[in-house]
C-alpha cells in the first residue's frame, strides 16, 4: 500500500461517474467527460505517458519551470499559499515550492483520490514545515478553499496544459471562476500547450508503445468494474485526430463492431465505427491565451516559452488586486 495522506473530501463524487456515463452514452453524439479517465489506474497510466519520448509537454514544461524559477519567485513574493488545480502526482510542484520564498501552504486539488493522497503524503515528507491540505474535488463544481488560509495571498498553479481540455468558452469561464476562488491579490501560473506541426502533436496522443491507448481504454475497464458493465475491451480502440478548425486534438473511443452493451441495467446500441468523444486538448497561440485570460480578469505579467515554441507558461495577476 502506497503512502497516503488524509484527504479533505469536498463533495461526494461517487455518483457522478455513473450519471455521466449513462447520460453521455444516451446522447446522439456519444461522450464521456475526460475527468473520468483518472481513477487510480488511469492516474498511474497518465504518469507513464508523461515519461514517454513522444509526450513532449511534461519535459518541456519542467525545463521551463526549472529555468524561470527565480523569476517566478520574484513575481510571487513571499508567503503565498499555492493552490494547484488537477495536481496529479504533484511532480512539478517540487520545482515551484523549491524556488518560492517561504510558501505559506500547499493546497492540491484533484478528482483522483488515491493519486492526491499519495502525492500529498510525499510532499509532507519532503517539506515537513509546510502546511499541506489536499482537497478531493471536481474543480468544475463550485470549489471552496479551507477558510484557515483565507488571509494568505494565493498563487494558483495549473500546469500540464489541463486548461486545454476545456472548450475555449469553458476555459475562459474556468479562469474567471478560479479568480473568485483564489481571491484578492492572487496570481496564477498556467501552462498552455502551443500549436505545432502534426508530426510532433499526433504521436504525443498516440504513442508507439500503446500507453495512451491503454489510458483511454481504461475507461472501458472502469465502466465494467464500477458500474457492472459488460463491455468487451476487444470491441473498442482509441483514436486521436487533430481538428484544424478548432485548433485541438480530439480523442475518441471507437466501437469496432455493431454491438449492444449493458451498464447498470441500461442497454446502449453502438454501430461499428461509431465514436464516443472522450477528450479535447486545445493548442493555443500565446496571444490567444493572453487575450482569453485578460477577458477573464487576469493581466499577463510574463510568459515564458521554450526555444522551439512547443509550450508556454503564463504568469497572470488578478485585475484589481
Ligand atoms: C493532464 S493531468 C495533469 C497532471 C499534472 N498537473 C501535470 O501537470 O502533470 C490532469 C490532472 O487533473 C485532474 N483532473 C482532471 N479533471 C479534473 C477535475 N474536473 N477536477 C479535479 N481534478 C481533475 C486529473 O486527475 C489529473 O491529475
Amino acid at each position: 500500500m502506497a503512502l497516503q495522506s488524509d484527504v479533505d473530501d469536498a463533495e461526494p463524487l461517487d455518483g457522478d461517474f455513473a450519471r455521466a456515463v449513462l447520460t453521455g452514452l444516451g446522447e446522439d453524439a456519444k461522450n464521456i467527460p475526460c475527468q473520468f479517465l483518472y481513477d487510480a489506474r488511469g492516474s498511474e497510466l497518465f504518469e507513464e505517458i508523461t515519461r514517454l519520448e513522444e509526450y513532449y509537454p511534461t519535459r518541456t514544461e519542467i525545463a521551463l519551470l526549472e529555468a524561470c524559477g527565480s523569476e517566478i519567485a520574484a513575481l510571487a513574493g513571499p508567503g503565498r499559499a499555492v493552490v494547484e488545480f488537477g495536481s496529479g502526482s504533484s511532480r512539478k510542484t517540487h520545482i515551484l515550492l523549491d524556488c518560492l520564498d517561504d510558501p505559506a501552504a500547499y493546497i492540491p486539488i484533484d478528482i483522483s483520490h488515491d493519486a492526491l493522497g499519495e502525492a500529498a503524503a510525499r510532499l509532507k515528507q519532503s517539506y515537513p514545515g509546510l502546511a499541506v491540505h489536499p482537497l478531493h474535488a471536481d474543480f468544475n463544481q463550485g470549489l471552496e478553499l479551507p477558510a484557515r488560509y483565507g488571509a494568505c495571498p494565493k498563487l494558483g498553479f495549473f500546469p500540464g496544459s489541463t486548461i486545454g481540455n476545456f472548450t475555449l468558452d469553458a476555459a475562459a469561464e474556468f479562469l474567471a471562476d478560479a479568480g473568485d476562488v483564489l481571491g484578492a491579490n492572487s496570481d496564477f501560473l498556467v501552462g498552455a500547450d502551443l500549436r505545432k506541426d502534426l508530426d510532433i502533436l499526433l504521436p504525443a496522443y498516440d504513442d508507439r508503445q500503446g500507453v495512451t491507448s491503454a489510458f483511454i481504454l481504461n475507461l472501458i475497464h472502469r465502466i465494467n468494474r464500477e458500474l457492472g458493465g459488460d463491455l468487451d475491451i476487444g470491441g473498442f480502440k482509441h483514436q486521436a485526430v487533430y481538428n484544424d478548425r478548432l485548433g485541438r486534438i480530439e480523442i475518441y473511443i471507437i466501437s469496432l463492431v455493431d454491438q449492444v452493451v449493458e451498464i447498470m441495467g441500461r442497454r446502449f446500441a453502438l454501430a461499428g465505427g461509431e465514436r464516443i468523444h472522450i477528450e479535447n486538448s486545445h493548442k493555443y497561440t500565446v496571444a490567444q491565451f493572453q487575450a482569453m485570460a485578460r477577458d477573464a480578469g487576469w493581466a499577463s505579467e510574463h510568459v515564458w516559452t521554450d526555444r522551439r515554441d512547443y509550450f508556454s507558461l503564463h504568469y497572470l495577476r488578478r485585475n484589481g488586486g
